[in-house]
Parts: structure tokens; sequence; C-alpha cells
């Protein structure tokens, strides 16, 4: 994909209804949403080696702790997500700086918002958000959003008590993700979770790096 946003399409591997904004709002007044652990971290870190002046777009960025990191490593980092509680907690959590944002955005029914242009980000990720979205159409997003060689950050449940507010993905969405990449690292931090770091993927990868 070049040119166009992504479109609307959510044909394929995607099932159910998702939570509402509103139910975010709701778990994040609760204040349910966990620190960044530092094997994460260091984990990322180790095998990204983020450099100053980075672009990254954090997709469904809750309380926005996940960008601060990112934003902490030098990275120039926008945190998008459809909760205005979360926005707003990220909001207050962060202050205000040139090099760290947070805007609204629905990734499964809105377009990318215009701050956004084509193939300008070093780095997309998203935690703990996949298993409430659709999965082609975020595919599409990310790699319309990524630069040629850029990296899709991702950590997800591999199992869950299956409540609307509790979802994990199953093995053949996992394949799916990790499908058309140039370059795939994972690791499990735990029985329940994994992380991936996919590279290049080949509707962006344009030659040698
Ligand atoms: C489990 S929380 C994870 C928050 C954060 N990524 C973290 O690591 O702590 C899931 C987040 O995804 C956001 N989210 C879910 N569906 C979304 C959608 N369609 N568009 C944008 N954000 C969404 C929720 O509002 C919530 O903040």
């Amino acid at each position: 994909m070049s040119g166009a946003p992504p479109g609307s399409s959510s044909a394929g591997l995607s099932t159910g209804t998702f939570p509402t904004a509103e139910d975010w709002d709701a778990w994040h007044r609760a204040g349910r949403s966990r620190p960044v652990p530092l094997r994460e971290c260091a984990w990322v870190h180790r095998s990204l080696a983020p450099r100053r002046g980075m672009t990254a777009v954090d997709l469904g960025c809750g309380r926005g702790q996940w960008a601060a990191q990112m934003f902490r490593w030098g990275m120039q980092v926008t945190g998008f997500d459809f909760s205005g509680e979360a926005l707003w907690q990220a909001r207050r959590g962060a202050g205000v700086h040139p090099r760290l944002s947070f805007a609204h955005w629905d990734l499964n029914t809105e377009p990318p918002p215009s701050t956004v242009q084509p193939h300008s980000v070093d780095l997309v990720t998203c935690r703990w958000v996949v298993p409430y979205l659709h999965l082609p159409r975020f595919l599409a997003t990310v790699t319309w959003m990524l630069k040629p060689h850029g990296v899709l950050y991702l950590l997800t449940p591999l199992h869950s008590a299956g409540g609307p507010m509790d979802r994990h993905l199953a093995e053949d969405q996992l394949s799916h993700l990790m499908t058309r990449w140039r370059y795939c690292l994972t690791t499990d931090f735990s029985r329940s979770n994994r992380a991936m770091l996919l590279r290049g993927h080949d509707s962006t990868a344009e030659g040698p790096r």
C-alpha cells in the first residue's frame, strides 16, 4: 500500500464485537492499566537500539506510560487512543513537551489523522491492544505508516479469561500478524504474553537498508 490511507475493510480474522470507548473510559477510571515492566524495556531497548530523533507512534496508548518510555529514549512520540479518559490521564501524566503528544483515533473506524503521513514512522508500537482491533485493517494501517524497514513492536496476551475486556489472540491470528515481514524477533515475557519485533513488511520494504 502506498498513497491512499487504509480503508475500512474488516473482513477476515477478527471476530465478535469489541469494547467501546466508554467501556475503556470506565476501565481506565478504575485504574486497571499496568506499569511497564523493566524486563520489557530492557528487551526492546537491546533489540531495537532506539536512536534520538526516531519517530514513534503508540497505537492504543492508554495512559501513555509506554509512549513516555520511548520519549525518554529520545524519540519523537505520538500516542493515539479512542478513550477520552485514557488521553486525559496520559496528558496529565506527561505534561507538555514538543516531542510527546497524545491524540484521539478510533483505529477500527476512522482513517489516520492528517498529522500522520504515509511511510513516515520509524516505529509503531501496540501493547495489549491488538485483540480489540480488526486485524486486516490494523496491518494495513501499520504498513501504510511505517517507513521502509520500519519496525512494528507488539505485545499481546496469549491467554485470557475470555470476557469482553479480556481478549487474546489465537495462534492463527498470531501467524497472520507475523507473515510478510522480512525479520521477526519474538520473546515470551511469561507463559501468558508474547512480544514481537517485526521489521520490513514486504509492502513497505524497498531494497537493502
Ligand atoms: C489494555 S489497554 C492497553 C493500554 C496501553 N497500550 C498499555 O500498554 O498500557 C487497551 C487500550 O486500547 C485502546 N483501544 C481499544 N480499542 C481501540 C480502538 N478501536 N481505537 C483506539 N484505541 C483503542 C483502549 O482505549 C485502551 O486504552
